[in-house]
């Protein structure tokens, strides 16, 4: 596995690679962008990209942009040797590391989020947490230039407005989504399950059950999304729910769910942790 950790050096190293002798010319590269603390889904992202393509490079960038004031910027987990060897492990053929130096610079253009799609549920509490996102995707995409890129459904407002602004740029790049990986008792894996005390776990899996709560009540018949959310917010009291949402696949408010078109969305605050789940019904 190669490291580097300047654009200009990933550029050439790409480049020579389409054009090198054992190569064909025109590898697919899929693209897996992370922000580290790397855990069982972003392997999966890892596992799906090697799966489908030729070359697998993975960023590994804390992208200051996408956090507000007085986020967890400064105490997200930083794991670099572990997350080196997750990535040789797990067969990656580049690991990018840049500095936010090489990223940005002072006073740049930068994308920003739709107005209706990109400043609701998550975009509402955390405002502008989305330009950041679309801006740093956008530069990693050109950097990279992959035939595809790997995002998980978890966050499936992330994946939405990513699948938007590749679609709305002309962009040539597929976005492949990938399942949520879940711990045995179902949580959902994320990098900021590691602030969670053990108490404080205990209370997340309510996001689970919460979700699983709500497709059982599908698969009685229950449709009604005012009716399957207010059972869910139930389960969630007391922690703090920023949003629970039944929403089609283009991410519209629906009143009933539909089967193969729908995703029922959570968000909570369990202690100062901002947790995220979703299930694609
Ligand atoms: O999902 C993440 O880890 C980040 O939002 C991403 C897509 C790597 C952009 O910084």
């Amino acid at each position: 596995m190669k490291i580097i950790s300047t654009v200009r050096e990933l550029k050439e190293y790409l480049k020579n690679i389409n054009l090198s002798v054992g190569f064909q010319g025109n590898q697919s590269i899929g693209f897996v962008p992370t922000m580290g603390a790397l855990h069982e889904g972003h392997i999966s992202l890892i596992k799906k990209a090697k799966e489908q393509n030729d070359f697998v490079v993975v960023s590994i960038f804390l992208n200051p942009t996408q956090f507000l004031k007085g986020e967890d910027l400064d105490k997200y987990p930083k794991k670099e040797v572990a997350d080196t060897k997750l990535c040789k492990l797990s067969g990656v053929d580049v690991l990018f590391f840049p500095d936010v130096d090489d990223i940005y610079t002072k006073d740049e253009a930068s994308i920003l989020a739709p107005k209706a799609r990109g400043f609701v549920l998550e975009g509402e509490s955390r405002p502008g947490h989305f330009n950041g996102v679309l801006t740093v995707v956008m530069k990693l995409l050109n950097i990279v230039n992959p035939t595809r890129a790997y995002f998980g459904k978890k966050d499936a407002q992330q994946l939405n407005l990513i699948s938007l602004m590749v679609r709305d740029f002309f962009m040539d790049v597929e976005i492949v989504p990938v399942d949520t990986v879940r711990e045995k008792d179902g949580l959902a894996l994320s990098s900021r399950n590691a602030y969670l005390s053990k108490e404080e776990r205990e209370e997340a899996l309510k996001i689970a059950t919460s979700l699983r709560n709500a497709t059982a009540m599908v698969m009685r018949g229950v449709l009604d999304s005012k009716e399957i959310t207010s059972k869910m917010r139930e389960i969630l009291s007391p922690m703090h729910i920023f949003y629970v949402e039944i929403l089609n696949r283009e991410f519209n408010q629906i009143s009933h769910v539909e089967i193969g078109n729908t995703v029922i969305l959570v968000e909570v605050r369990v202690g100062t942790t901002r947790l995220l789940d979703n299930i694609w019904l």
